[in-house]
């Protein structure tokens, strides 16, 4: 059995990470314009101001996905360049680029993928209501996806709602690693609740604007397994799923929330807070694919000493992740089976087939994977050729795990490598690379063909039978 016909062999990056460009153009400030400024944010205080300079230079940058023979192109808007201010008056500027970016993506026939949300909220909307915190956002992110919708609907198919609200969430109100920096639980369960209203409310939208379409979001995705056959582990693996798994999955592609979880936070927490319609509008939006986000698994155990948050790799230096937990709920261990890389991810090929049919089981929907790829530090060689040979077999590995997982009866429209070009990881800088792409930061960001470029031409020249 083989990819399908038409298969997606994509690639993506995200606006913040690889535009530049920040203040170009009548864009607004968003929150990571503003928080990744702030002392002590990000990894040796790097950003995204000129990032991979996509923004003028995309041009280029299309024609080598051209060469590449890249079949579908993932992209963010960022919404600051539409609406500066989050609302109110468009930047007429900010439409053009995106148009003219399409433009040059199907004059090579290379299918557009629009992510709408991928974490870079209008500043504006931050200082007026607390941006994801209150309700009001949903009319303003609706508006926003309406006018992507009307501009660029006629050309664009696959769209992408949210982009990891589990990990925008997650990072910047559970554990203060993203903006707005918060540690409030209360304030994590409600905005994640807005933000599967949002989602609904733009896919119901997308009905009526772009009929044609195909719409869902991104979730990141850990599958995992029980650290021993105990029964407290395997109890502990069922609340991690509960908890941050299906907790997310669930409203957004089933309209409804585990329901022992459910009743667990409200209890505790007292969120997330649902009002009268807000069911029903979770329940009528039915998105047409599953995005998802994978990069490894996780081993969890019984967290009997009370393990909650403990940091996180941000440096590259491995092994000095330390366990992290929930309280009274779970904790991830090492997985002794598997490599890790330099930043303590497994690597896991065969967790992101597993992960597949877990969500074919479960929700019966179309998938598309909207990352895979592996962040690491490139060798280059004498001559200067970038030798990624790490990621050619990370990506090779993953890419027969998703042969194994349509031959099982899973619905795989597409794979999008993580990430095109290398660009700005949001906590991490631009150490931890991961596209096929160099961009020679010393030399006014040339580009350069790395290694796992050619390799993925060929794959996707041979439909996946070269790998
Ligand atoms: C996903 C995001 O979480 O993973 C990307 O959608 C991100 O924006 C990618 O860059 C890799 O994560 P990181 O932290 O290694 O950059």
């Amino acid at each position: 059995m083989s990819f399908p016909k038409n298969f997606l062999w994509g690639s993506a990056t995200a606006a913040y990470q690889v535009e530049g460009a920040w203040d170009q153009d009548g864009k607004g400030p968003s929150i990571w314009d503003l928080y990744s400024k702030l002392p002590g944010t990000t990894f040796e205080g790097t950003n995204g101001d000129i990032a991979a300079d996509h923004y003028n230079r995309y041009k280029e940058d299309v024609k080598t996905m051209a060469e590449m023979g890249l079949k579908t192109y993932r992209f963010s808007i960022a919404w600051t360049r539409i609406f500066p201010q989050g609302a109110g008056k468009i930047n007429e500027k900010g439409v053009e680029f995106y148009s003219n970016l399409i433009d040059e993506l199907l004059k090579y026939n290379i299918e557009p993928m629009i992510t709408l949300y991928h974490w870079d909220l209008p500043q504006a909307l931050q200082d007026k209501y607390a941006g994801w915190e209150s309700r009001k956002i949903i009319d303003d992110f609706v508006e926003y996806a309406k006018v992507c919708f009307k501009n660029f609907g006629d050309r664009v198919k696959y769209w992408i709602v949210m982009n990891e609200p589990n990990v925008f969430i997650g990072l910047g109100y559970g554990i203060a690693l993203h903006p707005p920096g918060l540690k409030d639980r209360k304030k994590e369960l409600n905005a994640g609740h807005i933000t599967a209203l949002a989602n609904a409310k733009a896919i119901k939208l997308f009905r009526e604007l772009v009929p044609n379409g195909m719409i869902g979001s991104s979730i990141a995705y850990g599958p995992a397994y029980s650290a021993s056959e105990s029964i407290e582990d395997k109890l502990a693996l069922e609340r991690y799923y509960n908890y941050g798994v299906w907790w997310w999955f669930d409203p957004y592609f089933k309209g409804e929330y585990p329901e022992e979880m459910l009743k667990y936070n409200q209890e505790k927490y007292g969120a997330p807070e649902i009002l009268d319609g807000d069911m029903e509008l979770l329940k009528s939006a039915k998105s047409d694919f599953i995005g998802i986000n994978y990069y490894c698994t996780q081993m969890i155990a019984d967290n009997k000493e009370g393990i909650g948050y403990n940091g996180m790799n941000n440096t590259g230096e491995k092994n000095s992740q330390k366990e992290n937990g929930v309280p009274g709920l779970f904790k991830h261990v090492r997985n002794t089976k598997l490599e890790y890389t330099d930043w303590d991810w497994a690597i896991d090929p065969d967790g992101l087939r597993y992960g597949m049919l877990q969500l074919k089981e479960r929700y019966n929907l179309p998938i598309i994977i909207s990352e895979n790829g592996l962040g690491a530090v490139d060798p280059i060689d004498e001559e200067g050729n970038i030798q990624d040979t790490q990621r050619v077999d990370y990506l090779r590995e993953h890419i027969v795990a998703c042969k194994n997982a349509i031959e099982e009866g899973v619905d795989l429209l597409g794979y999008c490598t993580w990430s095109y070009i290398d660009l700005l990881s949001w906590l991490n800088g631009y150490k931890k690379q991961y596209g096929f792409v160099y961009v020679d930061r010393k030399n006014n960001l040339a580009r350069k063909k790395k290694l796992s470029y050619f390799w993925y031409k060929k794959v996707i020249a041979s439909n996946g039978e070269e790998l």
